[in-house]
């Protein structure tokens, strides 16, 4: 049994094309100049969102005044985590996983990046198994969710993990599934709604995320960002209870 089903994530052929298709766009993503200077040497990396950014470094530096070091983890984080330049000079323990580790281990492997930040292989829907509660002061997930096969259970296993007055930060290109036609990993809607985040699947219900976890966590900061005529973003910050 692989850790996909071992979870109840059933190895459909649609997710089957799914981890064909991730793995081919970073077979070919990771040898670029982009990607190299982007995501193995710049910090923080230009592409990540200047806001998120900001918020991350900021509080690995409050935690770090405070002696300790920061636990920040990054689900659903690719080959090498947009996180990763967020941190220089600070003392920082970030924790990245992702379902396709081992095969992002031998693309890293096979285009000589040497980078300290290792990748566990796990699912978002499986963190409480994979570390005990209250673990990180952030979890972050960028352009993850719509792709996870349960992203309901996902937040819940991201709430898990963090620490109370830790927070949760979920972000990501909106309606990604509508724009991806339905195929492989892209199985979930996700955008903004009247000041929440939702998430729709092929059977046309929505979720309101940030509704249906309001016991759990309190939004800082809820966003839509139009990017291009056709595509846009959206996101929230917000404090765990
Ligand atoms: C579009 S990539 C985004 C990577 C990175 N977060 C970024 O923004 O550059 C989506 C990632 O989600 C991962 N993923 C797919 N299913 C997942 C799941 N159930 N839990 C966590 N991550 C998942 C994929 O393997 C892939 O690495």
């Amino acid at each position: 049994m692989n850790a996909a089903t071992a979870i109840g994530i059933a190895e459909t052929a649609t997710r089957q094309g799914g981890r064909d298709q991730e793995l081919a766009f970073w077979k070919a993503f990771v040898p670029t100049e982009r990607f190299r200077l982007n995501w193995c040497n710049a910090s923080p990396n230009p592409e990540l969102e200047p806001e998120i950014d900001f918020f991350v470094s900021s509080l690995a530096w409050e935690i770090e005044k405070s002696h300790r070091r920061a636990r920040i983890l990054d689900v659903g984080s690719g080959p090498v985590s947009i996180l990763r330049g967020s941190f220089e000079h600070l003392n920082v323990d970030l924790v990245c996983v992702d379902p396709l580790a081992d095969e992002y281990s031998d693309i890293r492997a096979s285009n000589d990046l040497a980078l300290p930040v290792s990748i566990m292989c796990g699912h978002g829907e499986q963190l409480a198994s994979m570390f005990g509660p209250r673990s990180f002061d952030a979890v972050h997930m960028r352009n993850a969710l719509d792709q996870t096969a349960n992203p309901l259970s996902t937040i819940r296993q991201m709430l898990h993990v963090a620490r109370p007055e830790g927070y949760l930060l979920v972000h990501g290109f909106e309606r990604q599934a509508d724009a991806q036609n339905w195929i492989g990993f892209n199985q979930w809607n996700v955008y903004h709604d009247n000041s929440d985040i939702c998430v729709r699947g092929l059977d046309g219900i929505e979720h309101r995320i940030l509704t249906i976890f309001e016991s759990l966590l309190v939004p800082i900061r809820v966003y839509r960002r139009q990017l291009s005529q056709d595509r846009s973003w959206c996101g929230f910050v917000a404090t765990v209870r």
